[in-house]
């Protein structure tokens, strides 16, 4: 069946009624990612984002749905997110790293490739960071279980210092910004 943006969002919701709204959510995305050229068509019917907060397709207290389109040679800080998140890229690669962190750094424990067509369900207490190492941009679509624009207490580790530091949108998209000068070795140490 065709993508319905709609449709989406009100699935997604019903599967908050659920006792594991996320793996219900997984097998959404895994639709939805199915049918790239439909889900292209939708997102672009919006216009592009073109910052993090404008890329959210919806947002309420208990969900969000992003429309993420990540620079050729993007990487992100570590950061959480504080709520289950599911990632589905639908064009391109998003590699994601895992870390366990505190307030004086992060140390990675694995990581996970994910190309056209992956998905994957991330609990509330993950801290990850996502790249591009493509020379295009990257689709995906990120579901989570709240609010991820307005979170308070979530974390993001600074690249320059690698302390903790409380989550702030604007700033990580700065420090984004800033790992493309840093050695990809010193990204996370
Ligand atoms: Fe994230």
């Amino acid at each position: 069946m065709k993508f319905n943006m709609q449709k989406f969002i009100e699935d997604c919701q019903a599967a908050l009624e659920q006792p594991e709204p996320e793996k219900v959510v997984k097998q959404l995305v895994q639709d939805a990612i199915a049918d790239p050229e439909a889900l292209r068509a939708a997102f672009e019917a919006r216009g592009k984002p073109k910052t993090l907060r404008d890329a959210a397709i919806y947002r309420s207290e208990t969900l969000s749905i992003l429309d993420v389109t990540t620079p050729p040679g993007m990487v992100s800080p570590a950061h959480d997110h504080q709520m289950w998140a599911v990632i589905g890229v639908y064009d391109g690669a998003e590699p994601n790293e895992f870390f366990v962190g505190d307030d004086r750094g992060v140390e990675r424990k694995s990581g996970k490739l994910l190309e056209t067509g992956d998905v994957a369900v991330l609990g509330d207490k993950t801290i990850h960071a996502i790249s591009n190492p493509l020379d295009r941009k990257s689709y995906a679509i990120h579901v989570y279980g709240g609010d991820i624009v307005e979170r308070p207490g979530r974390s993001m580790w600074n690249p320059h210092t690698q302390v903790r530091e409380n989550y702030n949108m604007e700033q990580l998209t700065q420090y984004s910004k800033d790992m493309r000068d840093i050695p990809a070795d010193k990204h996370w140490q």
